[in-house]
């Protein structure tokens, strides 16, 4: 089965779903579209800019944020058959995104993008850290929390305006934010001040966009425990085994709920409940 995109589909179950399940029967896409991912060069970043690819109509722009030009370039050539047959630029943007010049390199990109016929904007902040977990009274150093909210909070502010700025809402253009958020979001767990305090903060940050900007889509999405280097690292320090799921399974719920688009904006939906 193909997708209205083209791409070949195949009936394995991720999670709960199909891809097959995913397909819209009435032929919907995510349009002639500009996306942004961050935190694509690996972990659910990079699983995901696969799934967008197959739900992007031609002459879309897919735009892969990280810090490794590598490991973006790598990414670039898995997707390079697909996208010369469907007509899609992908561009690799190398940022650190805790650094002002790391977020304004991806919004030069993107504004040169900006001239382009498209009917949708869909910014993915996925890029984030697990930062240092120790006990809450050891973090003595403001620099050390400073850097670690600039990445995880600040730059998915100033990014995502410096985005709304590039591309003004207008009739017939479609706008969408999604903020990878956590269960941690809205959960308290000892030694975990860092991540808990910025997926609080980035909850209500996109909640605020919601309610400020009714023209644009915002979803917070807790993706489940993922097979990425962040849950190697949890095991590595915790000794806690999440049990963590291959990535392409969120991913593919991630792509549902984006492609039935009848999310409350600004909701917080969890992979569990989908
Ligand atoms: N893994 C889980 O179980 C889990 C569970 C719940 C929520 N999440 C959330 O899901 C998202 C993805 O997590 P993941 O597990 O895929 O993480 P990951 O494997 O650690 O990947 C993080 C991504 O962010 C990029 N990144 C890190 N620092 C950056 C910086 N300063 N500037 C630009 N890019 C940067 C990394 O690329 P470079 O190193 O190349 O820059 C990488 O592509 C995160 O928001 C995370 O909090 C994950």
């Amino acid at each position: 089965m193909q997708t209205p995109c083209g791409m070949e589909v195949d009936e394995t179950l991720y999670g709960n779903i199909r891809m097959t399940d995913v397909i819209p029967t009435d032929g919907r896409t995510l349009g002639r579209c500009i996306c942004i991912i961050t935190g694509a060069s690996k972990g659910f970043g990079r699983a995901l800019a696969h799934q967008v690819c197959c739900w992007l109509k031609p002459g879309s722009v897919l735009l892969l944020v990280a810090r490794s030009e590598t490991l973006l370039q790598e990414l670039k050539e898995e997707l390079k058959g697909f996208a010369v047959e469907q007509q899609l630029l992908v561009n690799c943007i190398v940022a650190d995104l805790s650094t002002q010049k790391g977020v304004n390199e991806a919004v030069r990109v993107a504004r040169l993008e900006s001239e382009k016929e498209n009917d949708h904007v869909l910014l993915i902040n996925n890029a984030a850290s697990l930062g240092d977990i120790s006990q809450f009274s050891s973090f003595t150093d403001l620099d050390v929390v400073n850097s670690y909210m600039s990445l995880n909070i600040s730059s998915a502010l100033v990014l995502t305006a410096g985005m709304l700025q590039v591309f003004p809402r207008r009739p017939g253009l479609r706008w969408t934010v999604v903020n990878l958020s956590s269960v941690f979001a809205t959960e308290a767990l000892p030694s975990w001040v860092l991540y808990c305090t910025a997926k609080a903060a980035r909850k209500m940050m996109f909640s605020v966009l919601a309610v400020g900007e009714p023209n644009v889509r915002v979803l917070s999405y807790s993706p489940g425990p993922l097979d990425t280097g962040m849950q190697k690292d949890i095991l590595r320090m915790t000794g806690v085994d999440n049990h963590p799921f291959p990535c392409k399974d969120s991913a593919v719920k991630l792509m549902k709920l984006l492609l039935d688009d009848d999310f409350a904006s600004g909701t917080h939906i969890d992979f569990f409940s989908v």
